[in-house]
């Protein structure tokens, strides 16, 4: 949701800008644009759409210190102007995030003479700062964000200061050595190929960032220290191999994950976790979009382990009408970024209620486990595409282990079983083709399952339309009956999962309603009867490895993944960035 990068070294700021800019896209493709700073004067360039726009730019672009951003639009169209930088006078900013209040400021300072050239919320911070200004830099960032409401990543230049600025309030921003000089940035990824080690700028922090110097400041402008790490590179590095897109080595990597997060699971689960889960009356899960799906999962593993009244929420609900809480109460927020403003927002209104915080992200130093009681780390290394895959794999295995507490060594054996599965099932080309093309050439795709295969046609219908923008939709496989078959016909296809033994006979009744009324049937089952009984009667029959019924989401969601990522292709879209979306949602 928008991706900030700033440099301040001895090497030309431009290409290394742009080189990181590329890293982040997946925050956002609307517009992309960088300034640079060289004796006292700024050098811009800003284009609409992604950031290889900007490439053949740069060569004039003077400067060892510069700013950059790629956009996900909120306010403004994506447009040339309305493309960050946004300066004024003596200043160049870039943002991430909302300035909520940013209508009654820019009326003010419309009054006041000022004249504003894009339809952003962003542009105001430049103009603030301008009018603020009176020689002393880091008073009129603090005057500046005193006056804001909403949440900011800021990447500031002056033309009185040789480095840039840089401040966090709600928005990521992490600081990075090497290359001559520091970074900051919204995500590792964007330093990663030049970047020796990182710090995390806490909320509200201020930077001030010189090639061989970096002082951060609390909000309150008292110097503090944050602890630097080592950027583990080999996470960021997409050696050369045979992947023509992330999503195809992100879903390659589900086995991987598996096995990552088993690994990790003792050193975080202790602590009495199990006992809060044990003693507890409610486990509410909250989360957004993917990490809402595997959260349903979660759900169905949890009922039976705990007594507790367990439920699944949607983040952008709960924030509003939250569920009622104790002190007895674990809140389990899911969040691949930890970031995403909804399931922020709901998971802090949850815990001031009483309830005991849990995190499960694959994002160590996201703003989640700032808040949390415990983090739980989900092991899928960096996800770069857009639509989630291995992340929701790995959601899945941290659930698993919790869900088989306190003595989990089985379950963790079974996993490292479906993980062999699925890095076999992830070289399969030929049936996730095959169900591809059935779902390009439909007019609209339904997947529907029962119990846990419920779960994963929500899931799937989810990737199917973010990355190819087909039609689709999920049902329980008994509501078809109650509307929804008044669709079917011979340009829809029905996708039926059909993974657990004892709601079989009850499936297989959904895909004759489906066939009688000459619907087109796509059947991915672990279970070979019920392959052998459909082959030729429908279009496409793909028999999974015979996992046990409570493994088997693992291998189906990885199919339809499959068939997502290679529908997109098919379809002539870009499956890494799909359009209007971004990864990390950090605005509501
Ligand atoms: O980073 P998060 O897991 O909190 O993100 C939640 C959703 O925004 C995310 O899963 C989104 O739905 C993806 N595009 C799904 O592929």
């Amino acid at each position: 949701m928008c991706g900030i990068v700033a440099y301040a070294g001895d090497k030309r700021a431009a290409e290394i800008i742009y080189s990181g800019l590329e890293k982040l896209e997946y925050r956002g493709y609307d517009s992309a644009g960088i300034t640079t700073l060289s004796g006292g004067e700024f050098y811009t360039v800003k284009r609409s759409g992604r950031v290889c726009r900007l490439s053949k730019c740069l060569e004039d672009m003077r400067g060892a210190t510069g700013i950059g951003h790629t956009r996900w639009a909120t306010h403004g169209e994506a447009s040339d102007v309305n493309a960050h930088p946004h300066l004024c006078g003596r200043f160049a900013i870039v943002h991430n995030g909302i300035i909520e209040n940013y209508a009654p400021l820019k009326a003010q300072l419309a009054e006041a003479g000022h004249i504003f050239l894009s339809q952003t919320d962003s542009e105001v911070v430049a103009h603030i700062l301008d009018s603020v200004y009176d020689g002393d830099i880091i008073g009129a960032v603090k005057k500046t964000c005193s006056r804001l409401k909403g949440c900011w990543a800021l990447a500031i230049l002056c033309k009185d200061f040789k480095g840039f600025i840089a401040v966090s309030r709600g928005s990521p921003v992490i600081i990075a050595r090497g290359n001559g000089g520091f970074f900051a940035a919204s995500d590792i990824p964007a330093v990663a190929d030049g970047a020796d080690n990182y710090c995390v700028l806490q909320d509200g922090d201020v930077a001030m960032v010189e090639r061989d110097e970096c002082k951060i400041y609390s909000a309150e402008l008292k110097p503090v220290s944050r602890e630097f790490m080592p950027v583990e590179r080999e996470q960021y590095a997409w050696l050369g191999d045979d992947c023509s897109h992330h999503m195809l080595r992100e879903i390659r990597s589900n086995a991987r994950t598996i096995r990552a997060t088993c690994q990790k699971f003792p050193l975080a689960a202790g602590g009495g976790l199990y006992e809060r889960l044990r003693g507890a009356d409610k486990i509410i899960f909250v989360g957004c979009g993917t990490a809402y799906n595997s959260a349903l999962a979660a759900k169905r593993l949890f009922s039976g382990a705990y007594d507790a009244f367990i439920e699944a929420v949607i983040a952008s609900e709960a924030r509003y009408n939250p569920p009622a809480v104790t002190d007895r109460s674990v809140v389990i927020a899911v969040s691949q970024s930890g970031e995403t403003a909804d399931t922020l927002k709901a998971a802090e209104i949850l815990k001031e209620a009483g309830a005991y915080l849990v995190a499960v992200t694959n994002t160590g130093y996201s703003a989640i486990t700032r808040i949390a009681d415990k983090v739980l780390p989900v092991c899928a290394g960096s996800e770069i595409c857009v639509a989630a895959t291995k992340s929701y794999t790995g959601q899945l295995a941290c659930f698993h282990l919790m869900s088989a507490l306190p003595d989990y060594a089985r379950r963790k054996a079974e996993l490292l079983k479906v993980a062999d599965e699925a890095e076999k099932l992830a070289a399969d080309e030929l049936l996730s083709l095959r169900i591809a093309e059935l779902c390009v050439s439909s007019r609209a795709v339904f997947f529907i399952g029962r119990g846990g295969d419920a779960d994963v046609a929500t899931e799937a219908a989810l990737k199917l339309k973010e990355v190819s923008y087909i039609f689709s939709d999920d049902y329980p496989a008994g509501e078809l009956k109650h509307g929804t078959l008044a669709l079917i016909d011979e340009d829809v296809l029905s996708v039926v999962i059909i993974c657990d033994e004892c709601l079989a006979e009850k499936s297989k009744n959904a895909v004759e309603q489906i066939l009688s009324r000459k619907g087109k049937v796509a059947l991915v089952t672990t279970i070979k009867s019920v392959s052998d009984e459909f082959s030729g009667r429908v279009s496409a029959v793909w028999l999974l490895p015979p996992v046990p019924a409570h493994l088997s989401h693992f291998l189906s969601a990885e199919a339809l993944q499959l068939v997502a990522y290679r529908a997109a292709v098919l379809a002539g879209r870009d499956p890494d960035k799909p359009r209007n979306l971004a990864k990390s949602v950090t605005v509501e």
